[in-house]
């Protein structure tokens, strides 16, 4: 019936799951539409909230020298705020494009700056030449403004075309539990949009247009090495699957398998990350570390899709039946990085700005990726 979603995109988990219905809606047509994926970054440089964004996304690292008691961090030049911002609208974007790569819709990604997102909305649905806008609304403020009610009112008004807006209802346990599961599906996607980075390098590289940029390559395997192994299926584990099993005995199996496949995960990353040190840097067409590489890269993603097709189809529509609202909300709580499982030196903040980096890098909504 439609032939071209626009979808808004922010950092929120309503974005998260609005993009899940956008793609299903997409793909429930006789003939799929396509996608466009939209973000607008907000012009903050000069704004009394963009200096409080700036002070709020200062580094991490410890500060790099005291006065006294009084610890100093370093804030951020205008240009690396730029540059973080401009990053995390890429890395917004590359989730959204896996999980439509995921369900096999076509899919683009547009994104402007501007301070008034309602009209760049508007603007962007008339310029990708949209017919039909799906957006969630929140009541969010600041970067999140993008999807806030007001806007989504606005966009109603001033569209001149039909506007889906999605929204979080029901009980509140199943508002916990969207929100939750909003959570773990983002985590998969970043590892999806990885996945596609790594295949998008490694065809540049065989069909000879850019040799094998070695050193990007293995901060990609990096990621796939290490963010499920430390804390995507260290949380799953600790939360979620502790959680049920507390409930009794359903799941038991299933969470067996998942457990295993969590395992064989971290031996099929083992083992591209063998293949990319084997790899020589600027290798190009018919290289035989390129071949290895790319049977390394293609095991790890056929068992990383098998296996997070059984957690979203199989474990958390079970969990849906069986977790109670103060359940839900631990879980949300775990994969959001405020209930710290233990496990390994490097915090969900810094796996999420390492992500935003390496998107940055890669330009990885840029490319097509095929799934
Ligand atoms: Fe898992
Ligand atoms: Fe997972």
């Amino acid at each position: 019936m439609y032939k071209h979603l626009l979808v808004p995109v922010d950092e929120s988990e309503l974005s998260v799951a609005n993009v899940g219905e956008a793609v299903k809606l997409a793909r429930s047509f006789a003939v799929p539409a396509r996608v466009t994926f939209f973000h607008a970054t907000a012009d903050y440089g000069a704004s009394v909230e963009g200096s409080r964004a700036r002070a709020q996304m200062r580094d991490r690292r410890p500060p790099l020298f005291t006065e006294g008691t009084t610890m100093r961090v370093p804030e951020l030049t205008p240009s690396e705020y730029s540059e973080r911002v401009i990053g995390s609208s890429r890395a917004l974007l590359a989730k959204a494009c896996a999980a439509a790569a995921a369900a096999g819709v076509g899919y683009d990604t547009h994104s402007v700056i501007s301070d008034q997102p309602a009209e760049a909305i508007v603007q962007a649905g008339r310029d990708c030449g949209c017919d039909l806008i799906v957006m969630a609304s929140h009541g969010s403020t600041g970067l999140r403004a993008l999807l806030s009610p007001s806007v989504a009112a606005k966009v109603m008004r001033q569209a001149g075309m039909p506007v889906l807006v999605t929204r979080s209802e029901g009980t509140d346990t199943q508002v916990e539990a969207s929100r939750a599961i909003a959570l773990i599906q983002d985590e998969h996607r970043s590892l999806a949009a990885a996945i596609y980075g790594m295949r998008r390098r490694l065809s540049q590289a065989i069909d000879g247009s850019a040799g094998l940029d070695r050193e990007f390559f293995g901060r990609l395997v990096s990621y796939l090495q290490n963010f499920p192994e430390r804390r995507h299926h260290v949380k799953e584990e600790e939360s979620l699957h502790r959680l049920l099993r507390e409930h009794g005995d359903q799941g038991r199996d299933v969470m067996h398998q998942l457990e295993a496949q969590h395992l064989e995960e971290y031996r099929l990353a083992d083992a591209l990350h063998t293949a990319w040190l084997a790899c020589g840097e600027g290798a190009v067409g018919a290289d035989p570390g390129l071949a290895a590489l790319q049977q390394a890269v293609e095991a790890l993603a056929a068992h990383v899709w098998q296996h997070m097709a059984l957690e979203e189809e199989s474990l958390l529509p079970l969990a849906k039946q069986v977790l109670d609202r103060a359940d839900w909300r631990e879980v949300a709580e775990t994969f959001e990085g405020h209930r710290d499982p233990g496990f390994g030196e490097w915090s969900d903040e810094d796996f999420r700005s390492y992500f935003t980096r390496v998107a940055n890098e890669a330009q990885l909504p840029q490319a097509p990726l095929v799934r």
